[in-house]
């Protein structure tokens, strides 16, 4: 056991040193929502149960219901039937995870793929011809399929069945393939770009919220534990109030200040090593990035706090719309610091203040 845990301990610190290094040449910020831990399923600290999945407490209610629902069907059909269930919600939150978690409650396989990875309508076939009954199917960043692979989509996640077209012109003939039963479950950071026809295939939509600072630090005390580092209760709530309402952000966090914790020669993370590290990583107090911070000057610097157009902002970001869209401004409303309104997007007097600023028309 012993052993077993310190060949498990050097593993991730290798990929500790490798983040650090990132984080050195400014590649990777440590407060940004993008995935770090590549593939991420071997993820020590990834729940496996509802019991571990800490938070989103009305959704994981719901798909209790329904998948405890579906198993007792299962006694009568031979195969759970849940529906295709839809995840939305910005980056980190917790969809893939979830996913991963429902096929274990299940028993049944998971696959795994993503949008961008699939190029054709026969990339669809090939992965449903390869389904069990009752596999979960996980596409993530489901918004970004090509159209002809979501209409393969549609008559498989409909009627359980594939139409392959067979030959070419004159004698091209289309043949109807049945297929096992499974569940899809998609995620996406957008649910607006999701085509109509394949949002109403799915049986159920959530969005995943926000983590408040209460659920983040009992995920970071319990990373902690699962990492095998020691670490103050008023640590870990500092970590909470510093990682932008995602629990990836406090892991990566948690991780950082490991590294600062074995640099002051503490054998554990104290508030102090916390503020410390803190503070050298240049994290702002509502665990605010680089890019929150310019979207909000910019709005409030540039365009005189709005209302100005999002592509106006992106550009004088020099900065993707879809980024600001998916990852940045939903942070910034949720905070209070942004509202949008017909006319494009304002800075609250909340967000002057933040910086020190007082709102003129609030004079
Ligand atoms: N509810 C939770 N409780 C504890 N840890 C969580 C929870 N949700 C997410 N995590 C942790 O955060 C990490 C990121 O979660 P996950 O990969 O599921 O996010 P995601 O929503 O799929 O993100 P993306 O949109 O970038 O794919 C996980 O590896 C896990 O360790
Ligand atoms: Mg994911």
């Amino acid at each position: 056991m012993a052993s077993f845990k310190k060949e498990f301990k050097s593993a991730e610190d290798e990929k500790n040193t490798k983040n650090a290094s990132e984080n050195a040449d400014g590649a990777v910020s440590p407060v940004s929502p993008e995935k770090d831990e590549a593939g991420d399923f071997d993820n020590p600290v990834r729940p496996l149960s509802f019991d571990e999945y800490i938070g989103q407490t009305k959704l994981k209610e719901n798909l209790l219901i329904f998948i405890n629902a579906s198993k007792k069907r299962a006694s009568n059909l031979g195969h759970h039937d849940l529906d295709h269930l839809l995840f939305f919600g910005p980056p980190g939150l917790g969809k893939t995870t979830l996913a991963g978690i429902i096929a274990k409650e299940l028993g049944v396989n998971i696959k795994i793929t993503s949008g961008p990875s699939i190029e054709k309508a026969g990339d669809i076939a090939a992965l449903l011809s390869a389904v069990s009954n009752g596999d979960i199917i996980f596409i993530d960043e489901i918004h970004r399929l090509p159209k002809p692979a979501a209409e393969m989509l549609y008559p498989a996640m409909e009627d359980f069945k594939l139409d392959i077209i067979i030959g070419e012109g004159a004698t091209a003939k289309s043949i109807r393939i049945s297929l096992p039963r499974f569940t899809l479950v998609g995620a996406t950071t957008r649910a607006g770009l999701i085509p109509s026809p394949l949002r109403d295939r799915f049986g159920f939509t959530a969005r995943l919220e926000y983590y408040d600072e209460d659920e983040l630090a009992a995920i970071v005390a319990r990373s902690a534990k699962l990492y095998g580092i020691g670490i103050e209760n008023a640590a870990a709530v500092e970590i909470a109030r510093r990682s932008r309402g995602t629990p990836r952000i406090a892991n990566r966090l948690l991780r950082r200040l490991r590294d600062y914790m074995a640099h002051l020669k503490k054998d554990r993370i104290t508030l102090e090593v916390a503020k410390f590290g803190i503070e050298s990583l240049g994290i702002d107090k509502l665990g605010l990035d680089a890019n929150d911070i310019l979207f909000l000057k910019t709005v409030i610097e540039k365009f005189g706090g709005g209302p100005v157009g999002i592509e106006t902002i992106a550009q004088a970001m020099n900065d993707e719309k879809d980024t600001l869209e998916d990852v940045v401004e939903p942070y910034l409303v949720a905070c209070g610091f942004i509202q949008r309104s017909k006319k494009g997007r304002v800075a609250t007097e909340l967000a002057y203040k933040h910086f020190g600023l007082i709102k003129e028309d609030s004079l």
